[in-house]
């Protein structure tokens, strides 16, 4: 039995197996219709969400199977003070899969290891978020062909974005990836990340706090919000919070094929005319995620189609 709690624990081989499957889902939906049947998962969301939680529950349906849920962090029994440990042994009981999401890092992990059945990182407070990376592979794969030889920028919150980190931590292990970090100096990413996974793997990396400067190089952009609850106090939110806004007079820096990514939600990074531009891609990513949770559900329980 195994969980996904960091998306380092999937190798090259089994991404590329899971991009296929997600390729094959997209053209044949009706051949996986009824390949969950009789399966539940149950999603834990100790933190808000909207994609995340009803792209993993439109996954499991759209399986077959069915879906169980905490209506919110207050309402469970977490609030009475129960462990994560002790949920997951409980939850475990109910359902073939968990999907957690928590402000705590390491919550899901702490789950995966007291439960029976495979936990799911939704993400884990400043830390990581593999399914995002999932969806946001699947994005790059479609729009580009390739995970490899690519100049990736990251835009924004890069110290608290826990989707910069998985999606970092993925891609570190193609070959000709090179990476651009454009951020404010408060909002740098981790150190932990830079030594461990940019230089470790020897990749090539640029950090700056100057967007236009490199805007023009880039074939995918991945901008973030500023994460506001993970902040100590709302003046450095403030202070920090529109330091990039992707405008269209910026966009004409951009290349004519450069891809623009972005998690959501999206607060003021990117400004609404850029949603029609050919080259913005947040949306077919909210498509793109729940296609690949579909793929992960299948591999995560075994399922033979
Ligand atoms: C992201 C998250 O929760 O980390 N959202 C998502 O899951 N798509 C990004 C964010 O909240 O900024």
């Amino acid at each position: 039995m195994r969980s996904l709690i960091d998306i380092a624990e999937l190798s090259i081989e089994e991404i590329d197996e899971l991009l296929q499957r997600a390729d094959d889902i997209i053209a044949n939906p009706k051949k996986y219709a009824h390949a969950c049947d009789g399966k539940k998962l149950a999603t834990l969301f100790f933190e808000p969400s909207t994609r995340t939680r009803l792209s993993f529950e439109a996954a499991m349906y759209e399986l077959g199977g069915n879906v169980i849920s905490m209506a919110s962090a207050g309402s469970s029994s977490a609030s009475k003070g129960e462990s994560v440990a002790d949920t997951a042994k409980t939850v475990s009981c109910y359902a073939d899969v968990i999907a957690m999401r928590h402000p705590k890092e390491g919550a899901p992990y702490v789950a995966s290891i007291n439960a029976r059945v495979p936990v799911i990182n939704a993400g884990d407070g400043g830390h990581n978020h593999p399914t995002q990376t999932l969806a946001d592979l699947l994005t790059i794969y479609r729009e580009k062909g390739r995970l490899d030889n690519l100049t990736v920028g990251f835009c924004g919150d890069l110290k608290f974005g826990r989707t910069v980190h998985s999606l970092i931590t993925a891609l570190s292990r193609y070959s000709g990836i090179k990476f651009v970090l454009i951020s404010p100096d408060e909002l740098k990413l981790p150190s932990y990340i830079k030594k461990d996974i940019i230089q470790k793997n020897n990749l090539e990396y640029v950090q700056t706090t100057d967007f236009e400067s490199v805007l023009p190089e880039l074939d995918i952009l991945y901008m973030t919000r500023v994460q506001r609850e993970r902040f100590f106090n709302e003046e450095d939110y403030l202070r920090l919070k529109d330091s990039y806004i992707l405008t269209p007079d910026k966009m004409k820096l951009a290349k004519e094929d450069c891809s623009v990514l972005h998690p959501l939600p999206r607060v003021n990074e990117i400004s609404v005319a850029i949603d029609n531009d050919p080259r913005a891609c947040y949306f077919k990513q909210v498509f793109n995620g729940k296609i690949m949770r579909m793929s992960l559900i299948l591999k995560l329980l075994e399922v033979e189609i």
